[in-house]
C-alpha cells in the first residue's frame, strides 16, 4: 500500500502542492489527473524525495519510500530528459542495474538478461545500439519503460507516459502496465489526456494543488470536481 500523508511543496513563495493525503492499495494502477501546473509532477518528485518538501510522510508497504528507492522505478516526463546526451539504448536500460552491479563492475549475467528481456518486451531489442537522441518520441518512451522493467521494482511511477507517443507505443505501454499489475506491482501514472486512456486505471486521483477527488472514474468525474479542478464544465472538455 502507498500511504501519503500531508505532502506539501513550496517553490519560492507559493505552494505547488498543499496537504495531499491518500492511500492506494497495492496491485493497482492509479492515474493522476489535473490541469497543467496542478502539481502532478511535483507530487511524484516529492514522493521520491527528489525535491525538498515543506511537510509530508510517504510510505510503501509500511516503510518510508525514500528508504526503499531500489524497489521503486520512476519514468520522468519525456520533455524533461536531455535527449542530446550521448548514450545508447542499451546503456540507458543498463542504468537500472548499476545500483545492483556497482558503477565500475561488470554487469552480472542476470542484469544483462533482465535488460535484454525488457527491451524485447517493449519491441526495442533490435535498436539497442542506437543513440537515444536518434529515436522517435514513442521509441524513447519505450526505452525508459524498459529501464523501469529491468529494475525489477515493486512500485512504478510514470510521468505522462502516453504524451506524444504513437499508437503502437501506447499499446505496448498499456500491455506492460497490465502485466505489471498481474504480477501484483503497484503503479502510479500521471495522465495528461482525459480521453480513452482513463479507462486503463483502477483508481483516479484528481489533483489541483490539493487532492480534489480519489476513486473510480465515475466517482471522480462529477461536475463539481471537474469545476473545482479545471474551472470549467464537463461539456467544455469534449467528454
Ligand atoms: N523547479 C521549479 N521551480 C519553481 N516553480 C516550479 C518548479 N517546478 C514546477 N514549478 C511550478 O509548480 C507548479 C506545478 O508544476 P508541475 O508539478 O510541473 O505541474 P504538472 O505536472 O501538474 O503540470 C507550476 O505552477 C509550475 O510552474
Ligand atoms: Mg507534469
Amino acid at each position: 500500500m502507498i500511504e501519503v500523508e500531508n505532502l506539501s511543496v513550496r517553490y519560492r513563495g507559493s505552494y505547488a502542492l498543499q496537504g495531499v493525503s491518500f492511500n492506494l492499495d497495492s496491485g493497482q494502477i492509479a492515474g493522476v489527473i489535473g490541469p497543467n501546473g496542478a502539481g502532478k509532477s511535483t507530487m511524484v518528485k516529492a514522493m521520491l524525495g527528489l525535491i525538498p518538501v515543506v511537510s509530508g510522510v510517504v510510505k510503501f508497504n509500511g516503510q518510508l519510500l525514500q528508504r526503499i528507492l531500489s524497489k521503486t522505478a520512476y519514468v520522468p516526463q519525456r520533455a524533461n530528459i536531455d535527449w542530446d546526451y550521448p548514450t545508447t539504448v542499451w546503456d540507458v536500460v543498463m542504468m537500472a542495474r548499476t545500483v545492483k552491479t556497482g558503477l565500475f563492475r561488470q554487469p552480472s549475467r542476470m542484469s544483462i538478461e533482465l535488460a535484454a528481456a525488457a527491451l524485447e518486451k517493449v519491441g526495442m531489442a533490435e535498436l539497442k545500439g542506437r543513440q537515444i537522441g536518434e529515436l522517435s518520441g514513442g521509441q524513447q518512451q519505450r526505452v525508459f519503460i524498459a529501464r523501469a522493467l529491468a529494475k525489477q521494482a515493486d512500485l512504478f511511477l510514470f510521468d505522462e507516459p502516453f504524451t506524444g507517443v504513437d499508437k503502437k507505443t501506447e499499446n505496448v505501454i498499456f500491455q506492460v502496465f497490465q502485466e505489471l499489475k498481474s504480477e501484483g506491482k503497484t503503479l502510479l501514472v500521471i495522465n495528461h489526456d482525459l480521453g480513452e486512456t482513463l479507462n486503463y486505471y483502477d483508481k483516479l486521483l484528481l489533483l489541483n494543488k490539493e487532492l480534489i477527488a480519489l476513486g473510480s472514474k465515475n466517482e471522480v468525474f462529477t461536475p463539481s470536481n471537474i469545476q473545482q479542478a479545471y474551472g470549467m464544465s464537463l461539456g467544455f472538455m469534449g467528454k
